[in-house]
């Protein structure tokens, strides 16, 4: 017997109640709850002892037999490392970022990787017409036949296409756009997303299609959906970037298959996106030379450091409360430094308006930029640059030390590759480093040294 059950969703969390409220319990938002009629039937009659359920046999871990997870390459090298080296069977993956950030772009272009070795892939879209992805994918250059594409919006019917054309790995474009006849709420609702969620890990599972699936995100949350479903799916990665920018940060933020602190970089240009092997080398292109207020330091992002540009700006504040304006930086560590700067190198920052950003819209939240983060802010408060070829790196704690940091061999050796040659790191690290022809390296233990040797 089916019935009819009303459940209110707040569209920004996932909190579902039976009985409306004006404000949701669990995140506070306004006006969020929205009804969703589900029809009690096959999938929430589960009652346990409506079926009896086999005892499971549990297994001596060390008996355990594993197989290394085969992995299929897209293609795309920097698609594949963040994914932790190619794609898994059966996986799910959730893609997602802000619209027009170039989601449909990249997932298209990585079928193409696949189908070029003659597999069949399927690329479902929701949201444009055949028409528009086939200009797409001329711009892009897609040479593989087998490459199918279809529009639809039934989840169900998806899933029937699985079965019958059993393709090598399938796209969903997007989860937003998916529908489930059995819920009576819109397309988009969390409700809907969470059910094609839950189908599409079932599907994945069942048959062994790695799918992926693009979700809409923007930074207030003002689309549902994929935050609910990122518990459910396998691997999140974010494609980030600010669209006024070229670049385009591919980030894994979680990963049942691999690390989570892997990126992949691209740049999105006429014919699509392209990859950036030297990551560094583009986010220091724009780099003044000899600015007050400007330091490289070498962040660590996954397995690889990349170079970064950090700045400050101090200047005489206008208003009452001075402004702290942060960007791609933590600000709390920020407020932290700032406080390290008046208390341990007696920089009187009071009534300065402070702006901190790392250039090229790309964001870096280690403690080990710390101590660049402090060396622009002083750089540009006492308006001099700092010394040519000089990279700043190390964790600054309260009382103003300088703390050692992970992975410097590996940072000195890009910031060598780079061209710089004068590296300030803590002296714990200065010790243990191995000698690289050209690089100067000067040990600090505390702040106020660190200014020494750069003003
Ligand atoms: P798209 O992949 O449609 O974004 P999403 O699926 O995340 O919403 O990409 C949208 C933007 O990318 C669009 O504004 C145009 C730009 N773009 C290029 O610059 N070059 C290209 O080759 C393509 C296909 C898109
Ligand atoms: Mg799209």
């Amino acid at each position: 017997k089916k019935r009819r059950k009303s459940l209110y969703s707040c569209q920004s969390c996932g909190y579902q109640t039976p009985k409306w409220m004006g404000r949701c319990p669990e995140c506070g938002g306004w006006d969020t709850l929205v009804e969703e009629v589900i029809t009690e039937g096959d999938r929430f009659q589960a009652s346990p002892s409506a079926k009896r359920v086999a005892t499971p046999e549990p297994e001596s871990i060390l008996a355990i037999e594993t197989q290394e997870e085969p992995r299929m390459p897209s293609g795309i090298p920097e698609f594949d490392r963040v994914l932790g080296g190619g794609i898994v069977a059966g996986s799910l993956v959730l893609i997602g970022g802000d619209p027009g950030i170039g989601k449909s772009t990249l997932m298209l272009q990585a079928l193409d990787g696949l189908a070029r070795d003659g597999r069949r892939v399927l690329y479902v879209s929701g949201e444009e017409s055949k028409g528009q992805i086939h200009l797409r994918s001329q711009r892009l250059g897609v040479s593989s036949g087998s490459l199918m594409v279809v529009t639809e919006i039934h989840v169900d019917a998806v899933l029937a296409l699985l079965e019958s054309q059993k393709p090598a790995a399938v796209v969903i474009d997007s989860v937003q756009t998916m529908y489930n006849a059995e819920l009576a709420s819109a397309p988009g609702s969390v409700g809907q997303v969470r059910e094609t969620t839950m189908k599409l890990m079932v599907a994945a599972k069942k048959s062994g299609i790695p799918i992926f699936l693009v979700g809409h995100v923007t930074k207030d949350g003002a689309i549902a959906g994929p935050r609910v479903m990122e518990h459910m799916v396998d691997t999140v990665l974010y494609f980030e970037g600010d669209t006024n920018h070229i670049f385009r940060v591919l980030r894994a933020v979680k990963n049942r298959f691999g690390s989570t602190n892997e990126i992949g970089v691209f740049e999105m240009r006429g014919g699509g996106l392209a990859q950036v092997p030297n990551p560094s080398a583009l986010f220091l292109a724009e780099r003044p030379e000899s600015a007050p207020g400007s330091v490289v330091t070498a962040s660590m992002e996954g397995t690889r450091p990349i170079l970064v540009e950090v700045q400050g700006l101090v200047s005489r504040s206008g208003l009452g409360t001075p402004r702290r304006t942060v960007l791609g930086l933590d600000s709390n560590r920020v407020a932290l430094l700032v406080a390290v700067m008046e208390k341990k190198i007696g920089m009187n920052l009071a009534g300065l308006d402070i702006f901190m950003n790392v250039a090229g819209g790309v964001r870096v939240t280690e403690p080990a930029v710390d101590l660049a983060i402090l060396a622009a802010a002083a750089s540009s408060f006492l308006d001099r640059p700092l010394p040519e070829g000089a990279v700043v790196l190390g964790e600054v704690g309260l009382t103003g030390e300088v703390r050692g940091i992970s992975q410097l061999e590996g940072r000195a050796a890009e910031i060598r590759k780079m061209g710089f040659t004068h590296f300030i790191v803590p002296e714990s690290g200065a010790k243990r480093l191995k000698k690289i022809d050209g690089l100067k390296v000067s040990g600090v233990r505390h702040v106020a040294q660190a200014m020494e040797i750069l003003f």
